[in-house]
């Protein structure tokens, strides 16, 4: 990837000496899904696949973007005094968020640059392509100009960017997962406060598969964006009768004993939602450091039920791939990941059940959706780098 980069970079600019490359990885969020935005927890993991780009200093105010995954786009140009959003900019609407949101907290860039970037995250699958946009333009900003930013910084960077430049009201988890990603760890976030442990995620005698159902509906933003704002209605309707901050600090039962100072049935079902996953989250990871996989894997399957039925974020393609994993000897737990309607599921599937599980959960979607779904045996990896 380094050479493939530095090699496109000569060609459209000319001269790579001095450019740097940087990588920032993708995630997979093993469970804790729409929590991120109520004060809930979350166990996401760095990926070893993500975005990568090779960056020069220019001596005037331009940017030049070029990504090999968007060729057909070409060179697009841009300026440090045009750093507003617009659709013909396409995916540089990123970078160019980023570089916004680092000059509203007063870190200006004082030259443009040249970059070219190419990603191995498949395109739509849900496995945070954008957060990894974001922070790994964060990260080479840090390096190239020397701001004064944490890791931790450079992920809610990056979310501020997204829900102010891009218009999507997403969490911290995917930016948070980029930026502080460890191998062979998933991350233990409570969003209310941003702390976090590392737990070791290297499993005894099974994989995690992400299957790609190769699907993302349109309206995956609004729905997201609406999901949220019932999720902050209910919240505000349970606070004339409790006292709290986000849907998180609820156990299950002070959720039914408060639940119909909600006043309508939907927002219920998407509060209920909210409750009930952030605890699965925190007991799964318990059963994880007890090494009661089982039970982690039924954790992940209520998860999705919750998901498909309480939440509504799931779709009849993302439907099939749960209920045929469900069906294979061998699977410890499959659910829905990411933001949903599409994307991907991630699974925990036996050794010697792996094999077995692409052939029939691949064969099955065949065959009641009509298309091929890609399977990643995952590897949980760092966080940006340069390299
Ligand atoms: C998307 C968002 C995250 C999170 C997930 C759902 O990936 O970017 O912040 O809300 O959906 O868990």
């Amino acid at each position: 990837m380094k050479e493939m980069v530095l090699k496109k970079f000569e060609e459209l600019y000319g001269n790579a000496d001095g450019a740097g490359v940087y990588f920032a990885p993708g995630r997979v969020n093993m469970i804790g899904e729409h929590t991120d935005y109520n004060g809930g927890h979350v166990f996401p993991c760095a990926l070893t696949i993500g975005t990568y780009a090779a960056v020069k200093k220019r001596t005037d105010r331009k940017l030049r973007f070029y990504s090999m995954n968007f060729e057909k786009m070409g060179v697009v140009e841009s300026s440090l005094d045009d750093l507003t959003p617009s659709d013909a900019a396409g995916w540089t609407n990123y970078p160019k968020g980023v570089m916004w949101a680092f000059a509203e907290r007063g870190m200006k860039m004082d030259c443009g640059l040249d970059i070219v970037l190419n990603g191995n995250i498949p395109n739509g699958s849900g496995l945070s392509s954008s957060a990894s946009l974001e922070v790994l333009t964060g990260f080479y900003l840090r390096d190239l100009f020397g701001f004064d930013v944490t890791n931790v910084d450079l992920a809610l960077i990056g979310q501020y960017s997204e829900n102010n430049f891009n218009g999507m009201n997403c969490g911290i988890m995917d930016q948070f997962a980029s930026a502080m990603g460890k191998k062979d760890n998933a991350i233990f976030l409570d969003t209310a406060d941003l702390s976090y442990q590392y737990a070791p995620l290297v499993l005894d005698g099974a994989k995690i598969i992400v299957t790609n159902s190769n699907v993302k509906h349109s309206l995956v933003n609004s729905a997201y964006n609406e999901r949220r704002s019932e999720c902050e209605r209910a919240l505000e309707e349970l606070k004339t009768v409790v006292d709290i901050k986000g849907l998180g600090d609820l156990s299950e039962e002070q959720f039914e004993a408060d639940k119909d100072a909600i006043k309508d049935d939907i927002r219920k079902k998407r509060a209920k939602h909210a409750v009930y996953e952030n605890q699965r989250t925190i007991r799964a990871v318990e059963a994880l450091k007890n090494n009661n996989l089982k039970e982690f894997g039924e954790l992940m399957n209520a998860s999705h039920v919750s998901l498909r039925d309480d939440y509504e974020v799931s779709c009849d393609e993302i439907d099939v791939l749960v209920e045929e994993a469900w069906k294979v000897d061998g699977v410890i737990g499959s659910r829905i990941t990411g933001g949903g309607f599409g994307g991907c599921t991630v699974s925990i599937v036996k050794d010697e059940a792996v094999d077995t599980f692409k052939e029939k959960v691949g064969a099955a979607y065949k065959e009641r959706v009509g298309k091929n779904a890609d399977f990643y045996v995952v590897e949980i990896g760092d966080g940006p780098s340069k390299l």
